[in-house]
């Protein structure tokens, strides 16, 4: 059974900047002096993409329903790739990455204006905390202390609460670098925000390199002891938003065990193997193959919904955490982290009634989310590896998604 110690939680602020600016830094577009060219004539060069270049612009998203400014962060790398973000939740608006063929698509699920975020939401784009999915009852103890949330999932507490990290206006700061440009979103958590103790300044830094990875940065300080996971929960359709079911996806995660649950998806403590059971998806496997399995598991979570526990060499550094295909359009995803799980939930949620970007209905199993985070119910779990922060001892967490093609 893991113990806190054998995942280290966390480092400093500098070491998980140094980090950041390493990987940012790694993505050098400066290549060395080039072969001397063959001799056959050279094709006149195809015209640069207005997009394919390394910036990072703010401009507006509108209004949110009270009137509210939305600040629109758009950022672009020299491969053409182009995320949008907006400072409301921090919700990643769309990001549009090419195909084998070269043509761009939008492979994350959202809407076209903030108010439609506003009104019915299941969290697309967005960043989720102060805790990241289900804390049981609602309600934790700590340092003798007991602690009450808001029940906004059955019995439970989902996602942060009422107004989660999700909810809350941001404020960004877009910068760019060699090879790289991003956008920094702060904000401050008061003490007893939705519950929870302590004032937390939050970081969260979205980074575009030109590598094609998108680094997520996450860092917090707190005055107070309080559980902290953030995490992203974009949904991701690789095929294009609005294009069916992400059943044909081919996942591959770098587990041997999750965490099962009871009735509301709470962990039940256990870390279970996956061998022989719908959830190992050791080697690359269709997500749709098992997703009607009667498993008992996979009744629970009317499909998958559930925390992997990542194979991790080396707890608390940077690590593989999964690999998915999408083989009409060939794209690729890979996900490194320093978290210790990931939730892979595939949308089972969805039901038609959200109307995309593109006009088309989100349908049931119409994306998949990959959220990397500390296990679910951490608080209430003394086997699973500690969520609490302290004064002066920092949350760091990063994650990496990486972008592809397969011919
Ligand atoms: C949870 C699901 C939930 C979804 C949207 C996921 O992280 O695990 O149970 O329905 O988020 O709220």
């Amino acid at each position: 059974m893991p113990t806190s110690s054998l995942f280290p939680r966390s480092c400093t602020f500098t070491a998980m900047a140094l980090a950041a600016a390493a990987i940012a830094g790694c993505q050098s577009s400066t290549p060395g002096t080039p072969p001397a060219a063959p001799a056959a004539p050279a094709a006149p060069a195809a015209p640069a993409s207005p997009a394919a270049k390394t910036a990072a612009v703010k401009g507006s998203f509108g209004t949110l329903p009270d009137g509210t400014a939305v600040d629109l962060y758009t950022l672009t790398n020299a491969q053409g790739t182009e995320l949008r973000a907006m400072n409301y939740g921090g919700i990643i608006l769309s990001l549009k990455v090419k195909d084998k063929a070269g043509t761009p698509g939008d492979i994350v699920l959202g809407f076209n204006d903030a108010a439609s975020y506003v009104k019915d939401s299941p969290y697309f784009g967005a960043i989720v905390g102060r805790y990241g999915n289900r804390i049981g009852g609602a309600t934790f103890a700590l340092d003798g202390k007991t602690y009450t949330l808001a029940k906004n999932d059955g019995a439970n507490t989902l996602h942060g609460g009422n107004k989660g990290f999700d909810k809350k206006l941001w404020t960004g700061t877009t910068f760019e670098k060699p090879g790289a440009a991003g956008v920094t979103l702060t904000l401050t958590s008061p003490d007893g925000d939705e519950g929870y103790p302590g004032n937390l300044q939050m970081t969260v830094t979205y980074t575009l390199t030109d590598a094609n990875e998108l680094v997520i940065d996450y860092l917090a300080k707190t005055d107070k002891a309080t559980p902290v996971n953030v995490t992203q929960h974009s949904y991701f359709n690789l095929a294009g938003e609005g294009s069916g079911t992400i059943n044909d996806h081919v996942m591959q995660i770098h587990a041997s065990r999750y965490t099962p649950v009871v009735k509301g998806l709470i962990p039940t403590g256990q870390l279970a193997s996956v061998e022989g059971t719908p959830f190992d998806f050791r080697t690359p496997t269709p997500i749709g193959a098992r997703i009607e399995s009667k498993d008992p598991q996979m009744v629970l979570g009317g499909g998958y919904d559930h925390n992997w526990v990542i194979d991790q060499k080396s707890p608390g550094t940077l690590g593989p955490v999964l690999r998915v295909v999408e083989p009409t359009s060939g794209r690729t995803m890979e996900m490194t982290s320093t978290e210790p799980g990931v939730q892979f939930y595939t949308g089972n949620f969805l039901d038609g009634h959200h109307i995309g970007k593109s006009g088309k209905p989100y349908v049931r199993r119409g994306a998949f989310c990959v959220e990397t985070q500390h296990f679910p119910d951490s608080p209430n779990q003394k086997s699973f590896p500690s969520t609490i922060v302290r004064p002066g001892k920092d949350y760091a967490s990063q994650t990496v998604f990486k972008f592809g093609v397969e011919k």
